[in-house]
């Protein structure tokens, strides 16, 4: 089942060849597979799609999804990328075969039009871009003003169809980094663009940061009960061809797509059983009361006052108090409560498929700057 908002912005479509193909990639149902049958595809022979965090968990999945399609992809990078800037130019060449790298500085629209667009026609942007702190000046200088910046050079470039990565807990906004992305959801609406918002659940990364400590022989950490809060995690994959069938697909253009995987909406204490049972060990939670995290918020918001680090630091308590405390599905605003039913689902793989890989050793995460585990 897929439910999608409809976004006010009316589109020019542009009219292209139509031709129907069976893209490469994984098989996978819910939303996106009848997309994956090749109903509903409206392709250009090969699109030409400007890629900007190509460098992240959901950009490279995104690029390999893309180019797999047979699109021609160009990827905006920083000369060193990844986390702590780890990945040297060659390293990303390996990381993003069958692309083509240029690089430069998102944040200055100089870079944008002269390094990364050079003067040539794209059909689509799409953004993977994103904080890498989620800290309240990098949200706003990336996740809403690189993005504008962005948006103009695209619009010069000949763009018309804009893919943005967004994040499901947009929708009940609490939080800087989540302010700065609503505005830029709402500058690319009005654009008059065509655009895909897609605003998925938690990403397995975000809930596997645990999976080492429980093997280690140490409890599951929850917040209350662990009941608090529930979820569809997604795929790095599965979300990546459901950006791709964006940009395939005429149904998913100019909407607001919330997303989730595949299987029932599930809680930090269901995540934790499944875990003890793949290891098969009786289940042992620790369980950390809300309230602990309200007081760090309000040590460090206080702190703050005087102490820049200290406030960047709260910021990030918020984050986490945020994460205990709200789900990851689809908000019922009518009747103030999240709804699982109404959260679409998408793919193949469960975060369960995934605790199993980690515990064989068979793929390992990147969690980036701000795990809360
Ligand atoms: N984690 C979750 O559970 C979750 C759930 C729903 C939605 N989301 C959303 O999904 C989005 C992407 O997540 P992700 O995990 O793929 O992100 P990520 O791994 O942190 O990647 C972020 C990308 O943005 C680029 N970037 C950041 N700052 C930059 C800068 N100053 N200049 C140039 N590039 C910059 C990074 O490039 P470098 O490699 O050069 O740093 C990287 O390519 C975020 O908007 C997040 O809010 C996350």
């Amino acid at each position: 089942m897929t439910s999608t908002i409809t976004t006010p912005g009316v589109a020019r479509l542009r009219r292209h060849q139509h031709r129907q193909f069976a893209p490469a990639g994984p098989a996978a149902g819910g939303a996106g597979a009848g997309a994956r049958a090749g109903i509903g595809y409206n392709l250009g022979m090969s699109r030409r799609i400007f890629v900007l965090g190509a460098t992240g968990t959901i950009g490279r999945a995104t690029v390999r999804a893309l180019v797999a399609r047979g699109h021609e992809v160009v990827c905006f990078v920083r000369p060193r990328a990844g986390v702590g800037g780890r990945l040297t130019p060659d390293d990303q060449a390996r990381l993003l075969p069958g692309a083509t790298l240029r690089q430069g500085d998102v944040q200055d629209a100089a870079s944008l039009a002269r390094d990364g667009f050079r003067g040539e026609r794209f059909d689509v942007l799409l953004s993977c871009l994103a904080s890498r702190t989620g800290a309240p000046q990098d949200a706003w200088a990336i996740d809403h003003r690189a993005h504008s910046l962005a948006l103009a050079a695209a619009r010069a470039a000949g763009v018309d169809h804009v893919v943005l990565l967004s994040a499901l807990c947009v929708q009940k906004p609490l939080l800087a980094f989540q302010h700065a992305k609503l505005a830029f959801e709402r500058e690319l609406v009005e654009s008059g663009l065509a655009h895909s918002i897609v605003r998925p659940t938690a990403f397995f990364k975000s809930l596997s940061g645990q999976v080492e400590r429980v093997k280690r022989g140490k409890p599951f950490l929850v917040f209350g009960d662990g009941t608090l809060t529930a979820c569809k995690p997604i795929a790095d994959d599965d979300l990546a061809a459901y950006l791709a069938d964006c940009v395939d697909q005429p149904a998913l253009r100019n909407r607001i797509l919330p997303i989730g995987g595949p299987g029932p909406a599930i809680t930090p204490r269901e995540q934790g059983e499944h875990l003890f049972a793949l290891l098969g060990r009786t289940p042992r939670f620790k369980q950390v009361p809300v309230a602990l995290l309200d007081a760090i918020v309000a040590g460090l918001s206080l702190a703050g006052r005087v102490l820049p680090a200290a406030a960047a630091k709260a910021e990030l308590a918020r984050i986490g108090r945020y994460y205990a405390t709200e789900s990851m599905l689809v908000w019922d605003a009518a009747a103030g409560r999240y709804d699982a039913a109404a959260t679409p689902s998408t793919g193949t793989r469960t975060l369960f498929d995934h605790y199993a890989a980690l515990l064989a050793g068979r793929v390992a995460d990147e969690r980036g700057d701000h795990a809360v585990f």
